[in-house]
């Protein structure tokens, strides 16, 4: 599929086929695929949590409004990153680059994330973000549908999937086959009103 096509064919799918699956090895392919979004300073934040599990993926659906794509879609993706990824990680998602390069990456984010946890945050929001597009682009791709959502508890699904302290949820992804076609596109804000030319 032509990533034109994949882009406008895109919709937020809320019925899942409960029978049609996807191999451990079909999924992984997404991931990875979705796993070359870019992340800031090569931080690459996001953790991504694959529920497989029925009896937890029954559990998050009731924390999650009731909705049935959490237990209906072939895959769920509960997208997380790890806050603390500038301070943890600088050393390795930079090894192998000249030494200058180490030093001046390592200061630069140093100075950008230290002390400014709005700045930690918001670097995760982004990057969980374009992952979770990435993703579901993929899988469109791939003739899949999917639903990013953020309808639901999230201090009860940190519970269920056992989130570290240094981490924060940013969304879920389901990904599978459609039962149900979602209604005709709505209620888009002109082109000119969300599109400024220099300055607002
Ligand atoms: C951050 C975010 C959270 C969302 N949460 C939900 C959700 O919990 N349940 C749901 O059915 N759709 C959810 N949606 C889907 C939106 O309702 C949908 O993207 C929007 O209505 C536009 O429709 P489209 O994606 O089909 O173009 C969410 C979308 C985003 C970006």
């Amino acid at each position: 599929m032509h990533i034109d096509e994949a882009i406008r064919s895109r919709r937020a799918v809320k019925g899942y086929d409960p029978a049609f699956t996807l191999s451990s090895a079909e999924k992984d392919e997404l991931l990875q695929l979705a796993l070359h979004a870019p992340s800031a300073f090569n931080l690459q934040h996001v953790r991504l949590v694959e529920v497989s599990d029925p009896a937890l993926r029954q559990q998050l659906r009731e924390v999650a409004w009731g909705q049935a794509q959490v237990t209906d879609a072939s895959m769920l993706v509960v997208v997380c990153a790890q806050v603390d990824s500038w301070e943890q990680n600088v050393g390795r998602v930079w090894e192998g680059a000249p030494e200058e390069v180490q030093a001046y990456m390592s200061g630069a984010i140093d100075t950008y994330y230290r002390d400014k946890p709005q700045v930690q945050r918001d670097e995760t929001m982004r990057s969980c973000g374009l992952l979770a597009q990435t993703l579901m682009l993929a899988a469109r791709g791939k003739g899949l549908d999917s639903c990013p959502m953020d309808g639901f508890d999230f201090d009860a699904v940190a519970k269920l999937i056992n989130l570290p302290a240094n981490h924060v949820i940013a969304l879920m992804v389901a990904v599978g086959k459609k039962t149900i076609e979602p209604k005709p596109r709505i209620g888009k804000l002109p082109f000119n009103e969300v599109v400024l030319r220099n300055t607002f």
